[in-house]
């Protein structure tokens, strides 16, 4: 039983193809119309490869070839949402492997023992609404479907208007195929399995992260006339404490790191003083204490600011502690491995995914295949055709060996 690795590559080619409009790279955000095309082709795929198609009510795709026996399903899958001018894997790579999963074990004739779900979570990334993890956090009731729905993208569309105009409101509840066991295949998108050359990558644990929307008001005033002295510059003292954040991410040598990842002032012209400075902050540490240390050292600078005169603001969009996956998962996915004679390195994911927020429903783990240069969330990102053939093939194993078993505990 083997993966069709030219059917795996010509699909990631062909959804890759999807949301490329001029600007490099592809762009699907989440529920816009880019992101139902790929949706489509999935759904297409998925039929083809023998399973049923069945939506949720947070627009979660579940591909389902049920298994011989009850009980809970092993569930693999990712998502297939982009961030802005994206590379063609973040995501997508776990979703079309997964089908490929599916149609070995269906070719196989013989009917698996536990049934398997293979799903495409919406709005991973949370580029277009916030939060991120939107999909795994309604199946994992971290967030409820009625608010989900209410959320507002940042062009100002209702959640559960745009599944509608997309045809993927469906009315299965997210929680009618809660896995025994979760395993996410993913690109690493970082650059250590490739400086190391290892294929495979056993992830044991998700770093945390926070992400904060911060704002920060002065007064607009003349860029002539305003003697520096008498200026209360927000985009000024925001951008100093942009540069602080990550000076310090740096001269602190911790594996923490920080991002402003979009930065804006107003009213945003060449002789004004900027009134308003609006920015966003993404902190990640693989220690939760590391996390609170950055959160602090931002709340104080801001604090200072309050004190300077200006009025500041700081929102948490999301935050994630740290996670810990399963040994025993772990283990079946470097068995996998080691029965392909692949070498495997156990590591910690910088990026997080889904299977965070599975993690806290059933034994999960995630598999890893470099990233060249450790590039992602960039048209760039690449991943040699033999790695990304092996992790699928490991995939495939590492559940040819879940499914058949009883499910380890936690
Ligand atoms: O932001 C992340 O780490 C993921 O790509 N959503
Ligand atoms: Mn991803
Ligand atoms: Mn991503």
């Amino acid at each position: 039983m083997n993966i069709d690795r030219n059917r795996l590559l010509a699909r990631l080619d062909e959804l890759g193809r999807i949301g490329m409009a001029g600007a490099p790279g592809r762009t699907r955000l989440a529920l816009t119309e880019e992101d139902r095309l790929g949706r489509d082709l999935v759904t297409a795929w998925i039929r083809e490869a023998g399973a049923q198609v069945y939506i949720d009510s947070i627009g979660n795709i579940h591909g389902v070839l049920r298994g011989a026996e009850g009980g809970p399903p092993v569930m693999t899958g990712s998502h297939i949402d982009t961030v802005k001018r994206a590379g063609p894997l973040d995501g997508c790579y776990g979703v079309v492997a997964g089908i490929e999963v599916i149609a070995a074990l269906h070719g196989a004739g013989t009917l698996p023992a536990r049934t398997l779900v293979v799903t495409a979570f919406t709005n991973e990334e949370g580029v277009r609404y916030a939060p991120d993890l939107l999909g795994s956090r309604v199946m994992t009731k971290d967030i409820s479907v009625a608010e989900a729905l209410q959320l507002i993208s940042t062009d100002g569309e209702r959640c559960g208007e745009e599944l509608r105009r997309i045809g993927y409101a469906g009315d299965h509840a997210p929680w009618d195929f809660l896995p025994g066991i979760f395993v996410e295949l993913h690109i690493e998108q970082g650059p250590v399995l490739d400086t190391r050359r290892i294929p495979i990558g056993v992830v044991e644990r998700v770093q945390g992260y926070s992400w904060w929307k911060i704002s920060v008001s002065g007064r607009a005033n003349h860029a002539g006339t305003a003697p520096m002295s008498m200026r209360l510059d927000a985009g000024a003292a925001a951008m100093q404490i942009a540069s602080q954040l990550t000076e310090r991410s740096v001269v602190n040598q911790s594996p923490s790191v920080a991002t402003i990842g979009t930065f804006s002032v107003d009213p945003g012209a060449i002789n004004v003083v900027p009134g308003k400075a609006t920015f966003t902050v993404d902190f990640r540490d693989p220690s939760d204490e590391g996390l609170e240390r950055a959160e602090l050292a931002l709340r104080r600078s801001l604090d200072k600011l309050q004190n300077a005169g200006f009025s500041t603001t700081m929102e948490c969009i999301s935050r994630h502690c740290a996670v810990t996956f399963s040994d025993a998962i772990c283990k079946e996915i470097a068995e996998a491995a080691a029965e392909r004679s692949l070498p495997t390195l156990k590591m910690v994911s910088g990026a997080s995914h889904d299977a965070q927020m599975l993690a806290r429903l059933c034994p999960t783990a995630m598999i890893f295949v470099p990233s060249r240069g450790g590039i992602s969330h960039n048209p760039e990102e690449f991943t040699d055709p033999d790695d990304l053939a092996n992790g699928a093939e490991v995939l495939l194993g590492t559940i040819s060996r879940l499914i058949n078993r009883r499910i380890p505990a936690q």
